[in-house]
């Protein structure tokens, strides 16, 4: 099977979308000058460009492709192709409404923007596999092709009756029988019974809260029915090009779709990732959130993967949109390197004129070839191609993250204790904690092989699968350290509240008998804990398991920390479990601590798990991370730091040798690797 490794060919990929539709050929010329002179080994064209492809229905316009591609091609430029089939031409919707998407109103989803699709449309699929198949058929074997690009940011959920039938015959592969289906989603309540599977329809407009299942199989389904979409063109594609792999860039930490069952479908896994340079160091939205969204999509990936998109400076979709300072897209570049990648790509190459992205920054700005921002793109460019060392090398993590969709989709829904509970940034708190001292961190699913982590953490998956659940039994018996966060353990896959309100072996693992009520907390109200730290969002009115139970399994637990304040105060907050004859503990955090008191709780627990962070001595606001060999420091804080190294190492991206100790300036970063021993440093 092809890999990225089939496209870096042992180099970093550097470049970016490019849309040359949008400007002459005299541009061409000038754009394939520029990209030399950056350094490019790569370019991502055709991704919006279905309506210069195919003009009218059945039309084919290739001949502006044929002279990019060349043109690349003479350059030296590898290219990603794209499929163009985000983007639909407005004559597609003109003259087959039916492909539009609808939204949970029954709305028309119109042309004018993009991605208007209805996943389900067997018109927009069969369109959409013929300009792939003449694509492929044409470029399959083009010497300047290194990956296949199909779609982009798949994600548009669509209501439409065409749905509605594809949803039915996916439930019906669920479940068999009407009667399981009924049983599945608790139809007994509010008079829900189906009859027939005519009568099932999406989660459409309801007068008041919609069944919690249909609402949670339809997730499922929508992430489905768009995963066969990638699939149809995937193979397509494949069939023209064995050799060369295929991705699809994924938003960050991306609600829409099943991130784990669409990664095993690619051959490359790719994200976008646009933090905001606006955000304060120690910002959820700033690196931490790279981080995370790079952990996670390494995590996808098994190994290294591609950065598909960022700004070069600012974007044009927050309220205010602040441009990039000075060396912050170097240091977000080499941090997503640092952290696995082996593709450093844009968007875009050059800055659109007209259209809704041209105050989006690009490679190339308005401002030119003589700009802040081309001049710091050229000096990247240099640096990227200087570090083979690192291509296809890999992270190691001694702590594995948790994470799941359906338990966010489950978890994320109205009708429960708590609509401040938001999965994506408990997650978020719970990754940065560990992230801030270093301790290299993997994303795992909750069924994954997890006995290569000393620690395992849970930040918050209120749904768990009875395969699950054994798995969490099976790590914390076989050694493990298991950190379980608040309302974990929940339902089970069909959100069904489990026996007892949380499941009974998650319990027994954590010496906790029961949880009498779940006692989330108001916004921005804190609770008091006994060791005088802040615990938020939410709190649990927990009975400890009898101590006296000595039966094999039976986690007894200590209270490492109380609620002191409120309504629970004296009853256990933070706790820690171990169970007769095991090397293993299982922690419980029924609230989500304030950062440093978090930080301080996966400290103890790494510490007691022998999970040890890259360069204990490294001062805070240094970011630590190893790559095989080399040892990446980025400087987050807005002032000079400096980092004691314990052997002489030589900084690959400035050449000096640092024996004893780095100073790192204001965006800052070090790519180290050990200094022969020997020779002079
Ligand atoms: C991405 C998208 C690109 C561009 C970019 C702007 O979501 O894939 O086409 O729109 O955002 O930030």
């Amino acid at each position: 099977m092809a890999g990225l490794n089939d496209a870096t060919r042992g180099r970093l990929l550097f470049g970016g979308d490019y849309n040359p539709e949008q400007w002459p050929p005299e541009v061409w010329q000038e754009d394939v000058r520029l990209m030399r002179d950056a350094g490019v080994t790569l370019a991502t064209v055709g991704v919006f460009s279905w309506a210069t492809l195919e003009p009218s229905p059945g039309a084919r316009d290739f001949g502006w492709l044929d002279d990019v591609l060349g043109r690349l091609d003479e350059a030296g430029i590898g290219v990603c192709l794209a499929t163009p089939t985000a983007s639909p031409p407005p004559w597609l919707g003109a003259r087959h409404p039916e492909t539009l998407p609808r939204d949970e109103h029954g709305t028309v989803v119109w042309y004018g923007s993009r991605n208007q699709f209805c996943a389900s449309s067997p018109v927009y699929r069969e369109h959409a596999a013929r300009i792939t198949e003449d694509l492929a058929r044409r470029y399959g074997r083009h010497p300047a092709l290194r990956l296949w690009h199909v779609n982009n940011e798949y994600g548009t959920a669509c209501y439409c009756d065409e749905t509605a039938r594809h949803f039915r015959s996916w439930l019906r592969d669920r479940y068999g029988t009407l009667q399981a289906l009924n049983e599945a989603w608790g139809t007994a309540f509010w008079s829900q019974r189906y009859g027939t599977w005519d009568e099932i329809i999406p989660p459409r407009r309801a007068q008041y809260l919609i069944n919690p299942t249909q609402v949670l199989d339809f997730r499922r389904f929508t992430s489905d029915a768009l995963l066969e979409c990638f699939v149809a063109e995937r193979d397509i594609v494949a069939a023209h090009s064995p050799d060369v792999p295929v991705t699809t860039n994924f938003m960050p930490l991306f609600a829409g779709q099943d991130g784990w069952r669409w990664a095993a479908e690619e051959d490359v896994v790719s994200v976008d990732l646009y933090p905001d340079p606006a955000a304060a160091h120690d910002d959820a939205t700033g690196p931490a959130h790279g981080a995370l969204v790079q952990d996670l999509t390494r995590s996808q990936a098994g190994g290294p993967w591609m950065l598909m998109e960022q700004a070069a400076s600012a974007v044009n979709w927050r309220p205010v949109n602040r441009p990039k300072p000075e060396g912050l897209m170097r240091q977000w570049s080499l941090q997503a390197v640092a952290r696995g990648a082996d593709a450093i790509c844009f968007f875009q190459w050059r800055q659109s004129r007209q259209g809704s992205e041209k105050f989006h920054s690009a490679m190339l700005p308005h401002a030119g070839e003589h700009s802040r921002t081309f001049d710091q793109v050229r000096a990247l460019g240099e640096e990227l191609a200087g570090l083979t060392d690192v291509v296809g090398t890999t992270v190691t993590a001694s702590v594995a993250v948790l994470h799941e969709w359906s338990a966010w989709w489950a978890s994320g829904q109205p009708g429960r204790p708590s609509a401040a509970l938001d999965y994506p940034a408990v997650l978020a708190t719970w990754h940065q904690a560990l992230w801030e001292q270093n301790l290299t961190t993997d994303f795992a699913h909750p069924e994954a092989d997890l006995t290569g982590y000393r620690l395992v953490v849970v930040p918050q998956l209120y749904l768990l699968s009875d395969a699950a659940l054994d798995n969490l039994t099976r790590y914390v018996r076989g050694g493990g350290t298991l950190v379980c966060g608040f309302f974990t353990g929940v339902a089970d896959v069909d959100d069904r509240i489990r026996e007892g309100g949380v499941d009974e072996r998650l319990r027994r693992l954590l010496g906790i008998a029961r949880v009498h009520e779940w006692w989330p907390l108001a916004e921005e109200e804190r609770v008091g804990l006994s060791d005088g730290s802040h615990g938020t969002v939410w709190s649990e009115d927990l009975e400890l398991a009898d101590a006296a139970d000595d039966s094999e399994d039976a986690g007894r637990a200590e209270v490492i920390a109380a609620y002191a304040t409120g309504p629970l105060a004296g009853r256990p907050a933070v706790t820690r479990a171990t169970a007769a004859g095991d090397v293993g503990a299982a922690w419980y955090v029924s609230t989500l601590p304030e950062r440093p008191a978090l930080r301080a709780l996966l400290a103890e627990a790494a510490r007691t798990a022998g999970a040890t962070p890259v360069l204990p001595d490294a001062p805070a606001g240094c970011e630590a991370v190893r790559r095989g060999e080399l040892l990446f420091l980025l400087n987050h804080l807005p002032e000079q730091i400096t980092v004691p190294l314990q052997d002489p190492h030589t900084d690959l991206l400035s050449g000096q040798a640092h024996p004893t100790e780095v100073t790192l300036g204001r965006h800052g970063v070090a790519v180290l690797t050990p200094t022969p021993k020997g020779s002079r440093a």
